[in-house]
């Protein structure tokens, strides 16, 4: 436990890749980073590398879809001083995990995460989940939809009707529901974590490289991935050092206007998947 004289101001990192570890190093300068894995060993393998960069770090085995892990997380950084940044970072994707453990991890986790930080997160804190483009070629969900994803309980939530495995059919429907969920969520909490004077956002990244998004473009649906590429307004991937970028924004002094609300960052991926080049992709989501 750390003495008063020794205390920091602290960032959760729960979900420490590519796109996790960067939005860290624009926010935890000067703060204690503490960074989470499914493994100790790699927790402190990740953790030993930023201190090397200059970072003060430690590490911590973390599985997002287990409640009494992200308390252990939350125990962890309050030895060190208040937590004022929280970056929910973690996931599995389509190609990764079968449709109850992409809603485990990506929808209940995230969903316990916001709850669970929104009770401890410091005055003038916030926080970030990183939800998906894919979120966003969900067509539009019913009002009921909309707030029994926001508003049920968490423990409910893999309850749901709509979102038993026979509803939900594929993977890539789970990951997309996941990810609605985690904008709608973010929303609700919004509610909650100001009564603590913090905020809370979401940004929806598009193809980023990273681990994940390598094992997307070299999986079952590789070649829609490389196509969509193409045909983007962007024409490229983004990288992870602009979405750090991006929450270095939404966590610093110029955006304490922005709260509960989704940053979607995909090189006009959405843009084009709606109305332009690549709406032949809406005829056959379940492949895209
Ligand atoms: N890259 C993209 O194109 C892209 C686009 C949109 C959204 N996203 C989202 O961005 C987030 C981060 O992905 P990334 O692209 O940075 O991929 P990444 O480098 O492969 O990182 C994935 C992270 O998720 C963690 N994770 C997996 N299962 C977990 C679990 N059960 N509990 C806790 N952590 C778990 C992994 O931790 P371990 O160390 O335990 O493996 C790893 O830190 C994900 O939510 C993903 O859906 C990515």
């Amino acid at each position: 436990m750390a003495t008063n004289s020794q205390q920091k101001n602290v960032v959760a990192l729960v979900g420490a890749g590519g796109i996790g570890i960067a939005i860290a190093r624009r926010v935890a300068q000067g703060k204690h980073l503490v960074v989470t894995s499914r493994t100790q060993e790699k927790a402190d393998r990740i953790a030993n590398d930023l201190v090397k960069d200059g970072f003060e770090a430690t590490g911590v085995a973390c599985d997002l879809g287990n409640r009494e892990d992200i308390l252990a997380v939350i125990e962890h950084c309050q030895q060190y001083g208040p937590i004022t940044n929280v970056i929910c970072a973690g996931g599995v994707s389509p190609s990764q995990a079968p449709i109850a453990e992409i809603l485990r991890v990506d929808l209940y986790g995230s969903s316990v995460l916001l709850e669970e930080f929104g009770k401890v997160i410091a005055p003038g804190g916030s926080g970030v989940v990183v939800s998906s483009q894919s979120g966003h070629r969900l067509p539009a969900l019913s009002l009921e939809e909309n707030w029994a994803l926001a508003m049920t309980p968490t423990e409910e939530l893999l309850g749901l009707d709509f979102l038993s495995e026979e509803a939900i059919g594929t993977t890539l429907r789970a990951y997309q529901y996941a990810k609605r969920c985690n904008v709608l969520r973010v929303q609700a909490q919004a509610c909650e974590w100001d009564k603590r004077g913090a905020r809370v956002f979401s940004i929806s990244p598009g193809i980023i490289m990273t681990p994940l998004a390598f094992d997307e473009l070299n999986g079952p649906r590789g070649e829609g991935y490389r196509k969509m590429l193409d045909l983007m307004p962007a024409k490229r991937a983004g990288t992870v050092d602009e979405m750090g970028a991006l929450v270095a924004f939404l966590m610093g002094p110029e955006a304490t206007f922005i709260t509960g609300t989704d940053i979607l960052c995909d090189g006009g991926c959405t843009a084009a998947y709606w109305y332009g080049d690549l709406q032949y992709l809406q005829e056959n989501w379940s492949k895209s």
